[in-house]
């Protein structure tokens, strides 16, 4: 089905659909993925996201048609972009501490979407395809005749300020603060601000691309819906003035001039696409009688591993939702776990912080590291009337990997890097007493 959305963008709805779609009537074969002549004299290109061999249900892959092929390009050369780092992440001793940052300040001088991109923490191996870096973006510019086409893994991005405009090879996609949007593995995209700035986090996924979570016994609704996704419809660029195509691949940044647009398909079909998703539709489930539920409950999407239930990545919201459990304590319990969490706030408050954790911040709690609460948190709460309670004014997410998220060395040396965190857990009073 296509929907509407707004005036200039259509979008296809759905998630894991094999979708198709043409700019020009008649360019999208029947019949045939490769014919001998494809319509309209368009080159038939694939764009595979999966092993060939890889399950049915696992299996993604597009076919594009197209005016050149991407292969038309000159060699690629190598070049630098500073702040942009891939695993293996060993830059940096990875300490045993709990860790917050600041948000990071906007740029002063003119900087586009890749050169805006910060790597705080990361995990795995991009040449192993295991693991996944975490990144925040801070950009002043659009890509202005700069592609980008990302080897090394798919990009999820949250915006958290400034609307982004997505130009990818199967059309174009609006993000803006409150939704993700997901550009595949390989696919070429440049990122247009439609508000002049833009802030924002990324989850670069070397591993299993997300997909939805399965609903066990919640049943066959809920958490995030298929439909709720959008995907773009074709949309070309016919633009013959040279450009560059740059290439992440291993964690360098090759980059080529190419003679033309290389957003040239005309017509595509397949489930390998780019896709947004307002968090504002997740239908959040939660405890109806007492205790807080483990934060899977959450989960918007999820990158799996060869280990079942054991996640290379979930992708976990905390949205506006009503808290009603009876004689529990409502916000986040106190814990350590195996799975490591990095945390970012898109706006308002989370409601486990009374202050400190802020929008377009990061904090960090890797595997076995106590964390919870804090004190004023926790004296509040465990004082409240339980009275069913709405959670406002608050977007705050997780990416949950089984890998420890080692920070970078620039970002432990960042100057929003906060050198008092511990002291959040500091100021418990004791309220034991021996009867
Ligand atoms: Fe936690």
């Amino acid at each position: 089905m296509t929907v509407a959305v707004q005036d200039t963008l259509q979008y296809q709805s759905g998630f894991g659909n094999r979708f198709e779609s043409e700019a020009v009537a008649g360019a999208l074969p029947t019949g045939r993925n490769s014919p001998q002549q494809a319509p309209h004299g368009l080159y038939a290109e694939l764009l595979s996201g999966a092993a060939f061999t890889a399950p049915r249900e696992h299996n993604l892959r597009t076919w594009m048609y197209r005016i050149r092929p991407a292969a038309m390009h000159g060699r690629f050369a190598e070049v630098a972009v500073p702040h942009w780092q891939t695993g293996p992440f060993n830059d940096a001793p990875t300490p045993a501490n709990r860790l917050r940052w600041n948000p990071w300040d906007m740029p002063e001088t003119p900087v586009d979407f890749i050169d805006g991109v910060r790597t705080v923490a990361g995990n795995g191996d991009a040449h192993a395809q295991v693991g996944v870096a975490t990144h925040v973006y801070a950009a002043n510019q659009s890509m202005h005749r700069r592609y980008l086409m990302n080897s090394d893994g798919e990009m999820l991005l949250v915006p958290q300020q400034g609307a982004l405009r997505l130009h990818t090879e199967l059309g174009r996609l609006d993000v803006a603060p409150g939704e993700l949007g997901l550009v595949p593995r390989g696919m070429r995209f440049r990122v247009e601000l439609l508000d002049g700035q833009a802030r924002g986090y990324i989850c670069e996924n070397y591993g299993s691309p997300f997909r939805l979570p399965e609903l066990g016994p919640i049943g066959s609704n809920g958490l995030a819906n298929a439909r709720d996704f959008l995907t773009p419809v074709a949309a070309y660029e016919e633009d013959d003035a040279p450009v560059m195509v740059a290439n992440k691949f291993l964690g360098r940044f090759w980059q080529a001039e190419q003679a033309h647009s290389p957003l040239d398909v005309v017509a595509w079909h397949g489930n390998l696409v780019p896709y947004k998703y307002d968090l504002a539709r997740f239908m959040a489930v939660g405890s109806i009688s007492f205790d807080h539920p483990d934060p899977s409950i959450y989960t918007v999407l999820t990158s799996g591993t060869d280990t079942p239930g054991v996640a290379n990545c979930d992708f976990v919201i905390f949205p506006p939702r009503w808290l009603v459990a009876e004689d529990t304590f409502r916000p986040p319990w106190f814990h350590r776990n195996v799975m490591s969490e990095l945390m970012g706030l898109v706006q308002g408050v989370y409601d486990a912080k009374a202050e400190g954790f802020v929008p377009g911040g990061v904090s960090l709690h890797n595997c076995m590291l106590a964390h919870g609460p804090d004190a004023a948190t926790f004296e509040k709460a465990s004082q409240a009337a339980l009275a069913p309670h709405k959670v406002k004014d608050t977007l705050a997410f997780m990416f949950e990997s089984r890998h420890v998220f080692r920070p970078t060395a620039q970002a432990l040396a960042a100057p929003n890097l906060q050198p008092d965190y511990d002291s959040v857990w500091a100021g418990f009073n004791r309220h034991f007493e021996r009867r």
